[in-house]
């Protein structure tokens, strides 16, 4: 296996594409326009640049490691020679399903599409497709070139070589695979996004303020990070559409989406990447502020 198709270049798609290029795979990197694609190779290069200070790689690495990421706009174009698609497009079940159609379309019968997807059923995923037993989810974390979990998710189709291949092929990276059964949220979400719901919950009835709750989870419970500060460099977006992803899978109220996160994604505050959640994010800056609305 050494071409790899990842689609979507956002948050996680530019960190599938780099740590494959970095172990020596050849990557192409597909999305809807080159803006987004010029935005990923760039947030690549810095990235490299900081394991470059860090010592942990060479000028050579990262030179190779970008020369092996091609970019294209075109899926039939970018998928043409793939051994393994990874699909991290958007967190929507109808991009994904249309997709899938494309890439059994273009893709020979041998080919592995694997989705990154949080929270979507692999196995409903799978149904578009031509060759089920070839579908899987490779569930990645932010950030990918850091973070050793890959949740590799079992389809109900997915036959036990596909999981096999896959849960090699994350050793390989230098990750720490777990197999686990495709139902809602998997293991990771369904245990994580509870917890920030909750989080959010507990700010939006006044129990306590932003910096206050996630200093109760860092400190009491020794989180890196607090939740709310989770949720925006995941995405609030992100969080919303697994939340309902939660909530539909096994209609139960506890899941039901908290109203300030609807509110705060209606509005465009989707954290990290537009800039403001709950905290604001201004380029360069290492300090956590507190967003105006909460603060
Ligand atoms: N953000 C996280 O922390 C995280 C962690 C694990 C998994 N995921 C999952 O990874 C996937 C991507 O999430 P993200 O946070 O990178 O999202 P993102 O919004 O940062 O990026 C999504 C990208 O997909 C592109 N896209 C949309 N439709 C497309 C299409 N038809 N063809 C090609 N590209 C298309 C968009 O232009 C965008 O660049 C989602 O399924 C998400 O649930 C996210």
């Amino acid at each position: 296996m050494k071409n790899i198709t990842v689609i979507g270049s956002g948050t996680m798609g530019n960190g599938i594409a780099h740590t494959f290029a970095q172990h020596g795979f050849e990557v192409s990197l597909i999305d809807i326009n080159t803006s987004a694609l010029d935005k990923a190779v760039q947030t690549i290069a810095n990235n490299l640049d900081r394991q470059l200070k860090k010592g942990s790689i060479n000028e050579q690495d990262k030179a190779d490691t970008l020369g092996r990421i091609k970019t294209y706009t075109d899926i039939k174009e970018g998928a043409a020679n793939a051994h393994l698609v990874i699909e991290a497009a958007t967190e929507n079940r109808e991009i994904k399903l249309q997709l899938f159609k494309q890439l059994s379309d273009i893709c020979g019968d041998e080919v592995i599409l694997a989705s990154n997807t949080s929270s979507i059923s692999i196995t409903e995923i799978a149904a578009v497709t031509k060759n089920p037993g070839q579908v899987i989810g490779m569930h990645f974390m932010n950030p990918v070139p850091v973070m050793k979990l890959v949740e590799v998710i079992k389809g109900y189709a997915t036959t036990n070589a596909v999981i096999q291949t896959i849960m090699q092929l994350a050793k390989a990276l230098d990750k720490d695979p777990v197999e686990v059964n495709d139902y809602p949220g998997f293991v990771a979400n369904r245990i994580l996004m509870p917890m920030i719901n909750e989080a959010i919950y507990t700010l939006y009835e006044g129990v306590a303020g932003v910096e206050e709750i996630d200093t109760v989870m860092k400190l009491g419970m020794a989180h890196p990070m607090g939740p709310l500060q989770l949720a925006d460099f995941i995405g609030l977006d992100v969080c919303l559409a697994i939340l309902k992803v939660l909530y539909e899978g096994f209609g139960n109220q506890k899941y039901a989406p908290c109203p300030l996160l609807v509110n705060m994604v209606t509005a465009g505050h989707r954290g990290v990447k537009t800039g403001s959640g709950f905290y604001k994010y201004t380029a360069g800056s290492k300090t956590l502020v507190v967003a105006d609305k909460f603060s």
